[in-house]
């Protein structure tokens, strides 16, 4: 009998932020593929006879996409049950397509169940809406670097979306948001940098696109993180808890949401 593959996200930082199936699968698999961003209390769903492979121990340190893809159909070959667990959604520059069309192209059973992403979760997380009535009708999620190394066009999706989510940039802040505000974006305009979102290391730094990279530098923010340009960065003034957003700058820690009776 052949096994199968599912590909789970499970969500950014904090472990409740995985689906109610991605738990199930998790549960119930034989085998669990791990990723650097996947919250650890979330192997804790594991059977204790599970293997679990850690594939993802540093930035392109790990075994190759190819090998990644080899221990997801050598396992399920196996007759077995495997869970490929991995940061955010699957589908959002986490390479989940290759690893379908892996699983495609050699006949294995698989399924993907989507997860909530940090491109979206990153800025809520911040008391940042991505969109909101009147104030931004769009929304983009780019990578500041495509595979190979080469930059994504930042200036013309700069000019043409209302609020700009960029992924992968937090060692490149300064070159990115000059990109930006090359594409025709005011160096004025409110921008935030949301780093370890739904962790007890989740930092903030709310500024403008001018000034942000000198701020995040300031405050040592370092991978992962997820900056947001727009007007909706405004929001996180009213809609961030755990701290006040004074003089348009400040660094933000988490803190408790407020209470609600
Ligand atoms: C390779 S991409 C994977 C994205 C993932 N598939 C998703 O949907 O969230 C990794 C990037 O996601 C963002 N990211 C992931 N987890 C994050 C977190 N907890 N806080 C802020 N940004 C995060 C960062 O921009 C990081 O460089």
């Amino acid at each position: 009998v052949i096994g199968s593959v599912a590909l789970v996200g499970a969500g950014p930082g904090d472990p409740g932020l995985i689906t109610v199936r991605g738990a199930h699968l998790v549960a119930q698999a034989d085998v669990v593929v791990t990723d650097r961003l996947v919250a650890p209390e979330l192997l804790d769903l594991a059977r204790p006879d599970a293997e679990v492979v850690d594939v993802g121990k540093a930035p392109r340190r790990g075994p190759s996409q190819e090998a990644i893809n080899g221990t997801l159909v050598d396992r399920a070959r196996r007759g077995l049950r495997v869970v490929r667990l991995k940061g955010g959604d699957p589908f959002v520059f986490g390479r989940g397509g290759e690893e379908a069309l892996a699983l495609a192209m050699e006949g294995i059973p698989f399924e993907v169940v989507p997860g909530v992403t940090s491109a979206v979760a990153a800025p809520a997380l911040a008391g940042i809406p991505v969109t909101h009535r009147g104030v931004a009708a769009s929304f983009a999620v780019i990578t500041a670097t495509l595979a190979g190394g080469e930059r994504n066009d930042l200036r013309r999706i700069a000019s043409v979306v209302d609020t700009l989510v960029v992924l992968m940039a937090a060692g490149r802040l300064e070159e990115v948001c000059g990109e930006i505000g090359a594409g025709g974006r005011d160096t004025g305009e409110p921008a935030a940098v949301v780093a370890s979102a739904g962790t007890p290391d989740q930092r903030v730094v709310v500024s403008t696109l001018g000034t942000l990279p000198e701020r995040a530098a300031g405050a040592a923010i370092e991978a992962p993180a997820t900056l947001v340009v727009g007007p909706v960065v405004g929001l996180s003034a009213i809609l961030g808890w755990g701290g006040r957003v004074t003089d348009g700058v400040s660094v933000v820690s988490r803190g408790q949401a407020p209470a609600h009776d």
